[in-house]
């Protein structure tokens, strides 16, 4: 009776996934999509929150209180992110403290571009253009996922993405625009951002172990390499306006293909970041589990207050 109930709920899945309808955390869906749902949504929150720190690095030594003003909100917008989608996440039947160990033992990935150091004021401009420029392409794609919550979150997450882009291309203009020091400045950062901005979009489509699953679910709408290719003909086109000289001496316009050529991503140096060996994973995880043990009084006081509510609440129906 059972597999005959699961069968109908299988080609009812499949019917509302074919219609473009949203799948609800109450609705009836495979094991598989749930899993590969929370593998996806948690690596993406943690992402937000790590990459909280590598920009938080930057708000004591903001070069104006205007700029710290705004990186300080930019951080805490990242921090927002994190919380919509630990939520979300936590609407497929998994507990927060379970996505939190899945990071801490690195059984969970977070985007490897957060495994990079932020060396110099400019690589504030260049994680708030490049990154979360990356970061949106690939989120406006996910507005339109197939798992309700998730879109939702993305709506709201894409329109502040798209001011950190801006101010982050703000700082860039100026910096390029500034001494020639500041030039300087911006042009190392864009040069040691650039390649880890593409790795952002994961490994090339022949590559990806999860492309095909999440295509056919439609959790996935467009693929790694599409959407870094999208990224790089957005992008080039900006790198000209500020002036700087191309991360990639094979940037060219294929007028053939309507699209830029570029040089070949550094493979190797990807997994060994996604595998744990970047050059800032363990101070990442490290800082992590710090914050995370100061942050258990939090938690406990939380905990506190909900029993005592609950008491109340019984006492009252007894
Ligand atoms: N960094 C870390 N891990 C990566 C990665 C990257 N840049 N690209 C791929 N991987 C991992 C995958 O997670 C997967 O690992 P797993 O099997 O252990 O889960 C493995 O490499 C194989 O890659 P696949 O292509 O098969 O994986 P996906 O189909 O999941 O595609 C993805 C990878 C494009 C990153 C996809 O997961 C995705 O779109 N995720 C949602 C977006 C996201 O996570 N964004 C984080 C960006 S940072 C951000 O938004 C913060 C903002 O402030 C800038």
């Amino acid at each position: 009776m059972q597999k005959v109930d699961d069968a109908q709920a299988q080609i009812e899945f499949d019917r509302r996934i074919a219609d473009e309808q949203k799948i609800e955390p109450s609705d009836w869906m495979p094991d598989d999509y749930r899993k590969n749902l929370i593998r996806q949504m948690s690596q993406h929150a943690h992402s937000e929150v790590i990459g909280m720190q590598p920009e938080g690095n930057w708000i004591t030594r903001a070069p104006t209180l205007r700029r710290k003003a705004v990186l300080l909100s930019k951080v805490q917008d990242e921090g927002g992110h994190g919380l919509y989608l630990y939520s979300a996440t936590e609407s497929l039947g998994i507990t927060r403290s379970d996505l939190i160990q899945a990071l801490q033992t690195g059984m969970a990935k977070y985007a490897s571009i957060f495994n990079y150091p932020t060396l110099t004021w400019a690589d504030i401009g260049a994680i708030g253009w490049l990154v979360d420029g990356a970061a949106i392409v690939n989120q406006i794609s996910l507005q339109r996922t197939s798992y309700g919550p998730y879109a939702r979150a993305m709506v709201r997450i894409c329109k502040e993405e798209s001011f950190h882009q801006r101010q982050g291309y703000e700082i860039m203009y100026q910096l390029a625009h500034g001494s020639v020091e500041q030039k300087a400045m911006a042009q190392d950062a864009m040069n040691r951002n650039w390649w880890p901005s593409l790795m952002m979009f994961g490994p090339h489509d022949s590559d990806s172990a999860h492309s095909g699953r999440s295509m056919q679910w439609k959790i996935k709408r467009q693929s790694n390499d599409y959407l870094r290719q999208k990224f790089i003909d957005q992008t080039v086109p900006q790198i000209e306006v500020l002036g700087l000289d191309m991360p990639d001496p094979e940037l060219k316009w294929n007028e053939e293909k309507g699209h830029y050529d570029s040089g070949e991503i550094n493979w190797e140096e990807f997994y060994q970041v996604i595998n744990g060996s970047g050059p800032c994973n363990y101070q990442r995880l490290k800082h992590h589990k710090k914050a995370h043990k100061e942050g258990e009084w939090v938690r406990e006081a939380v905990r506190a207050y909900q029993e005592k509510q609950q008491a109340k609440q019984d006492k009252t129906a007894a």
